[in-house]
């Protein structure tokens, strides 16, 4: 055998070498707008692109990508920049046949900070063939780490899109910050006869794959998981309104939805108009598919139906593997129906009223009695008590919750009256009270802003109302306050743990 001649290696060598390994989003968008259509911008391995500003696509075929298309951590990275205001790290909105493949998308939220903006990576619009595959896209500093938008364009669709094989996650944070909600979505998806398979999406907090209408769209193959500690909403979403809620011929078929540990995910595949924390008059319509999908470990609605027209067809999927609602999520904060779903273990439930017709719904759905809506409404297992240290409480009626206990809802009511409400029971038209201090004031105001509960920095318990006045006190000097899901309900101690007082006390 003739040895390789060493003109030919050095050649190969210098093609692989032809990729860039250094480069702004400065650099990037000067050769997308010089290069025109079907500019190749290659990185090379291991190259990380500091973005202090979005990419940009300018001309359809346009496209970014790791030279030789690897899989692994030696992806090129594309790194939001912390100190800049840029939540997308690449725009190829408007343009057909663009290409995002195998690079690292990350929008550093750890260090950049959370902020309200557009996703990190925003596709989508007016086009057709666009095409990400084979990319890591994490922590998004906005409401999702992929958007593909519809145009709003009646004969200029968005269509035709191919997402596939992405690793997608963590998204979002739980809980809520100064702008609003921290939690973010995984895939957001509001275009027609498009392609979302094969991707794995693990730690969103919003949705995993949310539907936005999205008629003629296929869902198939992709594995959602949640965070090991942080609540995810929903693992698939048919909820909203868009395309008028136009999911005729949307297929979800052969995806995997596993809550895992201490995160868990709400409401597995949520169908229909009235199923989310923010119910629509109007139905969702299809005909829309749902099968061979697969729910395990702790996902506290499998699936649920309600607010659907036109056709739906839900069938083989497989929920052997969803954990029983033991330990991992709390029902108090729910509407009884939900309530006692979840306690039933009844993961797949249906309206019929609000199905429609024609309906092929697989045998082990729960029918349920009364059009119940919003089933967001799990939260993680509450504490069976909570105390306070001098100075670190204070509550007005306008908040009116003032602690969520196992099985105990205590607030502030307008009236001043501050009350301990049982939630372990699923009857219909409110709790039982437990407990109540039995003092009210006309003073609280018409938002109830006006009266606090405190346990100020001297260590006295007070709720003072909007014109001043102290309407009751505990007279304590004491260490920390208690409230607890059993008698005595409300204690405040001495640092010692004696008991100085409890609310029985005003009785
Ligand atoms: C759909 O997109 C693919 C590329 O992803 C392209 O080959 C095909 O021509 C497109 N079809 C239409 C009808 O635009
Ligand atoms: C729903 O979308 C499909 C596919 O785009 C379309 O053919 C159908 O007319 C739409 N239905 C309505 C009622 O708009
Ligand atoms: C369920 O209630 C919602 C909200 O009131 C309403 O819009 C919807 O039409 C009801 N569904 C049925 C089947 O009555």
């Amino acid at each position: 055998m003739k040895p390789i001649p060493l003109l030919l290696a050095l050649t190969a060598q210098r093609t692989t070498a032809a990729c860039l390994s250094s480069a702004t989003s400065t650099t990037i968008n000067t050769l997308l707008t010089t290069g025109g259509p079907n500019t190749l911008i290659s990185l090379c391995p291991d190259t990380i692109v500091p973005l202090t500003s979005p990419i940009i696509f300018t001309a359809p075929g346009q496209e970014i990508s790791t030279a030789g298309y690897p899989t692994d951590s030696t992806r090129a990275t594309l790194l939001i920049q912390p100190g800049t205001d840029t939540t997308s790290a690449i725009r190829g909105n408007w343009q057909d046949y663009v290409r995002v493949r195998n690079l690292q998308i990350d929008g550093n939220r750890p260090k950049a900070g959370a902020l309200g903006g557009d996703a990190l990576l925003e596709m989508g619009g007016g086009t057709t063939g666009q095409w990400v595959e084979g990319n890591v896209i994490r922590d998004t500093r906005s409401w999702s780490c992929f958007h593909l938008i519809a145009s709003g364009q009646e004969g200029n669709l968005c269509r035709n899109a191919t997402v596939k094989g992405n690793t997608v996650g963590p998204c979002g944070e739980e809980g809520v910050g100064v702008e609003g909600g921290l939690w973010a979505d995984g895939l957001s998806v509001e275009c027609t006869e498009s392609v979302v398979v094969d991707n794995e999406i693990t730690g969103a907090t919003d949705g995993g794959i949310v539907i936005f209408g999205s008629p003629g769209s296929s869902f198939l193959r992709n594995t959602i998981t949640s965070s090991s500690t942080q609540r995810g909403f929903g693992g698939i979403n048919m909820v909203d309104p868009n395309y008028n809620g136009n999911y005729s011929g949307v297929v979800v078929s052969d995806n995997t939805i596993i809550g895992v540990d201490s995160g868990f995910i709400e409401l597995g595949i949520a169908m229909g108009s009235q199923v989310w924390s923010n119910p629509h008059p109007l139905n969702n319509f299809g005909p829309t598919t749902v099968s061979n999908n697969v729910f395990k470990g702790n996902i506290g609605f499998s699936i649920v139906i309600n607010g659907w027209e036109g056709g739906l067809t839900v069938q083989n999927n497989d929920i052997s593997a969803v954990s029983p609602p033991s330990d991992f999520a709390d029902p108090s904060t729910c509407g009884s129906i939900q309530k006692s779903a979840f306690l039933a273990s009844h993961p797949l439930l249906i309206y019929p009223p609000g199905a429609g017709s024609p309906l092929t719904i697989q045998p082990e759905f729960t029918t349920l009695s009364a059009n119940a809506s919003n089933f967001l409404c799990l939260t993680h297992p509450l504490p069976t008590s909570q105390s306070f240290t001098a100075g670190s409480l204070s509550v007005s009626a306008a908040t009116s919750t003032v602690v969520d206990l196992k099985g105990l809802h205590v607030q502030l009511q307008g009236d001043g009256n501050l009350v301990g409400l049982d939630t372990t029971g699923t009857n219909q038209g409110g709790s039982e009270v437990k407990w109540a201090s039995g003092r009210y004031s006309d003073g609280c105001g018409t938002d109830g802003s006006g009266c606090v509960l405190a346990f100020d920095e001297a260590g006295e318990l007070k709720l003072t109302d909007g014109t001043g006045k102290t309407v009751w006190g505990s007279g304590t000097k004491g260490k920390e306050v208690v409230f607890l899901g059993e008698e005595p309900w409300v204690v405040v101690k001495e640092a010692d743990g004696q008991q100085l007082w409890t609310v029985g006390e005003l009785a």
